[in-house]
């Protein structure tokens, strides 16, 4: 397998962490970035005892100008940015007549418009190496929608719309660009549902339990591998069988 650089954005958080690690195994060099240095730092060391080296840049997703900073200073690192996984994410939840404008944005910034600051920095140089991998993080809820979360559902199918007019654009330079839609997996953010409504929702999943970030991260490194180069535009629910529309 060809060594590469591969950027995970939110790569210390639950699944983004899953997703490192197993590029990092395949043998790619893999950057992600983070905004809180304490955190960032405890997650390194942890990783590195794990015989994982990870190229940590400071940068926030919401910020276009930080993006564009911190590409550059990942190339200067660890080369140019071959695969690109949009993960960072987060939620805000709240019934819709009780949203703020604040947790609108919020949402949307983090999980939507973050993908135009950290792919357009990247996209240009994939075009002239003419070969690239680009993997959004959406959510089974941006396939159904969710009671609780407007904002969030707004973003995630977002993400797949941006996916699918990237792919169009850009499949005659060797890049393909594909979302991974996550249903419920144990990470802090599902546990912070609360329990009793957590509950209702495991027992909607046919599979019968919340899915682990290692089943997220193996469909990613799919879809970025050299043999998925006639795979683009596509949708991966991944989910226990939550939702099967299609
Ligand atoms: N369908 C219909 N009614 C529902 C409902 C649902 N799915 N969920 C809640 N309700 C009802 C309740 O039964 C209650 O009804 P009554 O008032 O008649 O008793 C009412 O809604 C409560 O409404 P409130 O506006 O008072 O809501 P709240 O402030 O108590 O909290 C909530 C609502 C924040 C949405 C809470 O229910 C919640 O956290 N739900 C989970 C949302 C969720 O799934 N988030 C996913 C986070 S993880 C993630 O996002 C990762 C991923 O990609 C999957």
């Amino acid at each position: 397998m060809t060594q590469r650089t591969a950027l995970v954005t939110g790569g210390t958080g639950g699944i983004g962490s899953a997703i490192v690690r197993y590029l990092a195994g395949q043998g790619h060099r893999v950057a992600t970035n983070y905004r809180d240095p304490d955190k960032a730092e405890a997650w390194r060391k942890a990783m590195a005892a794990d015989g994982i080296e990870v190229c940590m840049v400071q940068g926030d997703v919401c910020d276009p100008v930080a993006c564009e900073a911190m590409i550059r200073a990942i190339e200067a690192k660890c080369g140019p940015v071959d695969i690109l996984v949009n993960n960072a994410g987060i939620t805000r939840d709240t019934t819709f007549h009780k949203m703020t404008y604040e947790q609108w944005t919020d949402v949307v910034n983090t999980n939507l418009n973050a993908c135009f600051n950290v792919t357009r920095p990247v996209i240009e140089g994939m075009r002239a190496r003419k070969w690239g991998r680009i993997v959004q993080i959406s959510s089974i809820n941006g396939q159904k929608g969710q009671y609780g979360q407007a904002n969030y559902a707004a973003a995630k199918a977002g993400m797949h719309g941006f996916t699918i007019s990237l792919a169009q654009e850009n499949a005659k330079f060797g890049i393909t660009v594909n979302t991974v839609s996550p249903g419920y997996v144990g990470t802090d953010m599902v546990m912070a549902v609360p329990e009793e409504v957590r509950e209702k929702i495991v027992a909607q999943i046919p599979v019968g339990r919340l899915g682990r970030p290692d089943e997220i991260a193996h469909a990613v490194a799919f879809f970025t591998g050299d043999q998925a180069s006639w795979i683009t535009g596509a949708n991966l629910a991944i989910n226990g069988g939550h939702y099967m529309g299609w």
